[in-house]
């Protein structure tokens, strides 16, 4: 037999051996596992209530409670073996210990909006750590701050605020079922930014779970962790078990509006200087642009440009403001709706401005269908004959969407390494690529994720290189996966670059001090330097 035969058989052998082994030890350590939990109960609260195996005949409906994307809600989509829903701080201390010392992976999950789902969907052994029971908001007017635990929804945020204030609010994301822990720890954005920034640019302290069960606060983890959980993505280095946010002043009248135009209304023009103005515009004023194909009344494709929009001020300004900046659009009084700042989140989720603000308790979306999503970020106005291809390629594939988010304002003035998240000066606007459908099954996932991979490619020659940036929060499995073996810190890099350009080796150098073990790991994950992994450690 030659050497390298005889080096593969070897090998073969003990892959074969290890799997065999590995597998004998999850049977048996499923309830040694469960013992370790029970073990590490804390008698004042008690954990076994909070313990689903696949055996309970709820494990099933909790694990759908938080699924977000039906594309994860299949038969054939990995399920933990272990649902822990914590209720109190030492069950993820105990769920942190027996994790590690039990070798499997832990998912936390706090909203579950992650698009991939990789907050509750393994291809390794795993069990989640579901964060929905910690949800306690306790909002303080006189400091104009809160803690928030991360269990908590962010419509809750929102009505806890407006329950004490009419002119107070926080910049995040606006769709009101979003979770506080996924979305602050990567960053969230929102229609405040271009005045106050992203959500992580207003944390002022956290209590999280470190990778030794600790329970920490920013004095006692350090400025180094306190940064890498504003934008780093939790996940990677703690468990977050809530944030000190600092509330934002709104006027007690603000303006929202929405207007479409399809191109047989201008929207070419309309879109031309929308990318000239919308970056540079009063910070108080956020135009999203929306782009879709719809079918007129002849049968006919054609596209349909609709800019949804948030004025902190009244109508008036607005006004003046728009005949100025943005005479195209040809904005006027019947298109704006004055309202208070809690009722424009309603208006921004499409729910009827006269709806019971209590809508945004509900913890169920509207509406679940099967999605995909990319991201993109913009640094010089596409030329008008680009739009037009563009059109063209829109009406050509149909079904994704594009939402152009303007910047500029504030998220231009505060410095790339402030927060990990560094999409900051020269960015104009970020791309998110959109596509919902409700057919079931791989073929119709297969049809429309290409679709939005087409549309995202064709894009490439206007949105920014070296690296193509991307936004973390914008979950995206093509960008790729770390195996967290030999190469997964330059795996790792390739795609770390697009979220975090220069703060991506700071974010490294953090992972490797804090959770030297690697215990805080999932496919798009944090790597450790090169020289902590070890091949052992190879999950
Ligand atoms: C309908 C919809 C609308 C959205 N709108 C916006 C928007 O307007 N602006 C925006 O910025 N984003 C938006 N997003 C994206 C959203 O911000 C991210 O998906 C975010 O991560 C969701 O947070 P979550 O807690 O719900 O997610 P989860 O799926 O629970 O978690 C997402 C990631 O964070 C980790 N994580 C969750 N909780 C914790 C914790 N407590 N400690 C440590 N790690 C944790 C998870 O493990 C996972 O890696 C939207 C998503 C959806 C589905
Ligand atoms: C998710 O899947 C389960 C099991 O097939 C099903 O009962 C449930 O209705 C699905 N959820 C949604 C929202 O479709
Ligand atoms: C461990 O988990 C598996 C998979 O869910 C399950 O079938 C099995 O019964 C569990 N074993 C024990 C010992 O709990």
């Amino acid at each position: 037999m030659g050497k390298l035969k005889a080096v593969v058989v070897v090998t073969m052998i003990s892959t074969a051996l290890s799997i065999l082994w590995r597998a004998t030890l999850h049977l048996e350590d499923n309830e040694s596992f469960v013992r370790c939990l029970l073990d590490h109960s804390h008698p004042s609260h008690p954990i076994s209530s909070a313990i689903y195996t696949p055996k309970s005949s709820s494990f099933s409906s909790v694990l759908e409670s938080y699924i977000r994307n039906l594309r994860f809600n299949e038969s054939s989509t990995p399920k933990p073996f272990l649902i822990l829903t914590a209720l109190h701080e030492s069950h993820i201390q105990a769920a942190v210990t027996c994790g590690k010392s039990h070798g499997v992976q832990m998912k936390i999950r706090s909203g579950g909006h992650d698009y991939e789902g990789l907050s509750y969907v393994s291809t390794l052994p795993f069990f989640l750590l579901d964060m929905f029971n910690l949800r306690c908001i306790d909002v303080d007017i006189e400091t104009e701050t809160a803690w928030v635990q991360t269990g908590a929804t962010l419509g809750e945020v929102f009505y806890r605020i407006a329950e004490k204030s009419k002119t107070h609010g926080f910049p995040a994301g606006v769709c009101p079922t979003v979770g506080v822990g996924g979305h602050i720890s990567g960053a969230g954005y929102g229609n405040m930014m271009r005045k106050y920034g992203v959500s992580a640019d207003n944390v002022l302290d956290a209590l999280i779970i470190d990778a030794n069960g600790r329970l920490l606060d920013r004095q006692s983890m350090g400025e180094d962790l306190f940064w890498a959980i504003r934008g780093g993505g939790g996940a990677s280095f703690a468990v977050v078990l809530a944030y000190k946010i600092k509330l934002v002043r709104v006027p007690e009248t603000v303006t929202v509006f929405q207007v479409d135009r399809t191109l047989e209304e201008d929207a070419t023009d309309i879109v031309d200087q929308w990318q000239h103005v919308a970056y540079n515009l009063p910070q108080e004023l956020f135009i999203r642009l929306m782009l879709d194909v719809v079918v007129k009344s002849s049968g006919e494709k054609t596209l349909r440009a609709s800019f949804v929009s948030l004025f902190l001020g009244d109508s008036e300004s607005l006004l003046s403001i728009m005949k100025e900046r943005f005479p195209k659009l040809g904005l006027s009084k019947s298109d704006c709706i004055e309202t208070s700042w809690v009722k424009s989140v309603l208006f921004w989720s499409n729910i009827p401005l006269e709806t019971d603000i209590q809508v945004l308790l509900d913890r169920t979306p509207q509406t679940l269908d099967y999605l995909k999503r990319k991201s993109d970020y913009v640094r010089e106005p596409i030329p008008k004959a680009g739009l037009e291809s563009l059109w063209k390629k829109m009406m050509e594939l149909e079904k994704p969407r594009m939402y152009f988010n303007p910047y500029g304002g504030k998220m231009a003035e505060i410095a790339a390494e402030e927060i990990p998240f560094p999409h900051r000066a020269g960015n104009l606007w970020k791309i998110q690529y959109l596509a919902n459908w409700n057919e079931a099954g791989i073929e119709a996932a297969n049809r429309y994720i290409d679709l939005t991979r087409r549309l995202h490619e064709f894009m490439t020659p206007f949105v920014s290189k070296n690296p193509r940036q991307a936004f973390l929060n914008y979950r995206d499995a093509d960008l790729g996966s770390s195996s967290h073996g030999k190469a997964s810190y330059s795996e790792a890099r390739l795609n770390g670059m697009k979220w975090f350009m220069g703060n991506f080796d700071r974010l490294v150098q953090i992972k490797t001090e804090v959770d030297p073990t690697n215990f805080f790991s999932y496919e798009q994950s944090i790597p450790l330097l090169p020289h902590q992994v070890h091949l052992d450690d190879d999950m």
